[in-house]
């Protein structure tokens, strides 16, 4: 049976990340991502979960007691400063959700170039066979341009390090959500 599109983001971080890891959800919102992280990795492991709502880190705040996770550190800032609180220097794994957070203020949206400059920042430190995943919501205002310039620099990343796969439903309609993945590769 084909996976939707968030459950094939879990599936993909499962195989590749590893008790120990350190973990990033760019985007916590509403926890789901966060949590999945902060499980995946394991106590030996360490998660950074992102949002500029006090809300999202709130609701995320809220679940990760509920499930006694003690693994995480949630920071209500941009995910572009991600270096401003992340010391490690090899990350496991992360996920974004582009988009809105559902049920809120919907002007507060991801945006590109934050959104692009986190990203980059990311695949510097991944390790190898580590993946970024961007789940990409973009039927509000703005995210037409959002997913444009993601899809333009995904697929320009030098095919010798990373492998770049998208996953999406072609015949849905109301530009349902779709994922892309970005693996880097083992150095040889
Ligand atoms: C689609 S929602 C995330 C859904 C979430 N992953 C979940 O499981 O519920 C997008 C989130 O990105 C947040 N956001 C927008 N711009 C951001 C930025 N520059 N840095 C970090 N978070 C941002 C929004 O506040 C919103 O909560």
């Amino acid at each position: 049976m084909l996976s939707n599109v968030l459950t094939y983001a879990h599936k993909l971080l499962k195989e590749s990340l590893i008790e120990g890891d350190i973990a990033i959800d760019a985007t916590c919102g509403n926890g789901y991502d966060t949590l999945f992280l902060s499980q995946a990795v394991g106590p030996s492991g360490k998660v950074y979960g992102f949002d500029i709502q006090e809300q999202a880190i709130q609701k995320t705040n809220e679940k990760l007691q509920e499930n006694d996770c003690q693994n995480v550190l949630l920071i209500q800032d941009s995910h572009e400063r991600l270096h401003n609180y992340i010391e490690e220097n090899i990350f496991g794994g992360a996920i974004f959700n582009l988009g809105y957070l559902p049920k809120s203020d919907k002007s507060i949206v991801t945006k590109a170039p934050s959104t692009l400059a986190a990203i980059e920042a990311i695949l510097e430190k991944l390790k190898s066979n580590g993946l970024v995943i961007l789940v990409i919501y973009y039927g509000h205002p703005g995210g037409e341009e959002e997913k444009e310039a993601v899809l333009s620099y995904t697929s320009q990343l030098d095919q010798k390090v990373y492998q770049v796969l998208q996953y999406k439903f072609i015949n849905q309609q109301n530009q349902a959500p779709f994922l892309i993945a970005i693996e880097k590769k083992k150095r040889s």
